[in-house]
């Protein structure tokens, strides 16, 4: 369905975007552990990110960073990612995993996340967990992370970086410089000052 105005996650509803989905499958392949998928509005970046995502026989969390609110709390933060998790293929796959972690319930398919109380679970912990496999997390814009709690995700993701080995990022972003801005890695005084972002862009077809 060629006019489906909503992102595609099949590659045969995908025009043309073979060259972009093959470095994805290398860049995670190759085991790297941050890689920026960019480009302008309706460019086809969710696209792209839901069809590679859909291929790839790897468990993976998809948190949608757009549906934060503006000045996003701790709680609004660990919805977005419990329901990144609250899906059938991720939850079966990592069952074993999940079932293990402290501040994590699981009812059917979906995940919830203590983020608060005796049994809150930070997110570099619950990384940590989710390191025991191979696996995939992906943020949508995550430029939306940016705001008075921004620095909990970037410290999250600096830490699995340098311990999480089995982890690699996808983070999608249609505001390049506020993405860039936002992860630092040439601010020093960012957490993620001085790390690698493998970067691909989506360009306008000609
Ligand atoms: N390569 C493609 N083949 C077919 N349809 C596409 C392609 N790229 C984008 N589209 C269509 O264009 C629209 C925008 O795609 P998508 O939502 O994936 O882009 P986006 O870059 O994530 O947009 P936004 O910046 O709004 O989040 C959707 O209707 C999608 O189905
Ligand atoms: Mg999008």
């Amino acid at each position: 369905m060629l006019f489906d105005p909503r992102p595609k996650s099949t590659r045969e509803e995908l025009f043309d975007r073979e060259g972009e989905l093959e470095r994805l499958r290398k860049a995670v392949d190759e085991m790297k552990p941050m890689i920026a998928l960019t480009g302008v509005r309706r460019i086809g970046k969710t696209s792209v990110l839901k069809v590679f995502l859909n291929e790839v026989d790897v468990p993976y969390v998809l948190v949608d960073a757009r549906s934060l609110p503006p000045n996003y709390g701790l709680r609004d933060l660990y919805s977005v990612f419990s329901s990144g998790m609250s899906r059938k293929g991720f939850v079966e796959g990592m069952k074993d995993v999940l079932k293990v972690v402290k501040g994590l319930k699981i009812a059917g398919f979906e995940v919830e996340l203590s983020w608060k109380g005796r049994d809150a679970i930070s997110l570099s912990v619950l990384f940590d967990y989710l390191n025991m496999r191979r696996v995939i997390i992906a943020v949508d814009e995550a430029q939306c992370f940016r705001g008075p709690r921004g620095r909990i995700f970037l410290d999250a993701l600096a830490h699995a970086y340098d311990y999480d080995d089995n982890i690699s990022f996808i983070l999608t972003g249609s505001e390049v410089g506020l993405l860039y801005e936002y992860l630092g890695v040439d601010n020093p005084t960012s957490p993620l000052y001085g790390r690698s972002l493998e970067a691909i862009v989506l360009e306008r077809f000609t």
